[in-house]
């Protein structure tokens, strides 16, 4: 079993959001048990390749890691370079990898990675779509339905209640939606299936 983040990361993470709002877009890290939930809801533990877009300070990559079978792979996307450094200081999994590089790149490791060459089995993430953008958003999730592999989900975080789920349904036949209330702030999970392959 992989350790949630030390209280240390949590300080990192606030005074991240105050310098750099509109990427971090959260004062707290996401709570142990959604994270739990996005892990399972993903279908991590029958997967071998997963990416995780803004991992941040690590809380949901915990709960892939401990889901994760003993042969899979974590590819971590995250922007902001402090986090990549404590990152790949605070996780020393083999299986997982931090780059720093964003979300769109996706489709670069799996070019390159044999354990992703058929494909991501779930892809999970909690950037802030409302805050960085529609032609962003709309790129990085043209490029997370391109890496899915047939079968795969993806399965993302969002505290904004409406922004995203039309931009999945560009690109997914399946979205599925969660609201957990007792989360601080309260918090939506959307699940998207089924890529619409491109034309
Ligand atoms: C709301 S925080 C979530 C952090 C952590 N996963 C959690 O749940 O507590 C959003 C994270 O997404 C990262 N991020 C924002 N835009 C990104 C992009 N285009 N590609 C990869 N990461 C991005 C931010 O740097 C930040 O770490």
């Amino acid at each position: 079993m992989t350790s949630a983040p030390s209280p240390v990361g949590r300080v990192n993470f606030l005074r991240a959001f105050f310098q750099h709002r509109k990427t971090i877009g959260a004062v707290v890290p996401t709570s142990q048990r959604v994270s739990r939930r996005m892990a399972r809801w993903a279908g991590v533990e029958s997967a071998q390749a997963v990416a995780e877009f803004g991992p941040g300070t690590g809380v949901i990559t915990h709960h892939l890691l401990n889901a994760l079978p003993p042969t899979g792979r974590l590819w971590g996307f995250e922007v902001y370079r402090p986090f990549v450094d404590y990152l790949e200081e605070s996780i020393s999994d083999p299986r997982f990898t931090v780059l720093d590089e964003s979300a769109e790149s996706i489709s670069t490791v799996r070019a390159t990675a044999p354990e992703a060459a058929d494909g991501f089995d779930a892809i999970v993430s909690s950037i802030p779509f409302s805050l960085i953008g529609l032609e962003q958003s709309r790129t990085i999730l043209r490029e997370a339905a391109r890496s899915l592999r047939r079968g795969g989900s993806f399965v993302a975080l969002q505290y904004h209640p409406k922004f995203l789920a039309p931009l999945l349904s560009e690109q997914f036949e399946v979205v599925e939606r969660e609201f957990h209330l007792f989360h601080l702030p309260p918090v939506f999970l959307l699940r998207a299936r089924n890529p619409r392959l491109a034309e």
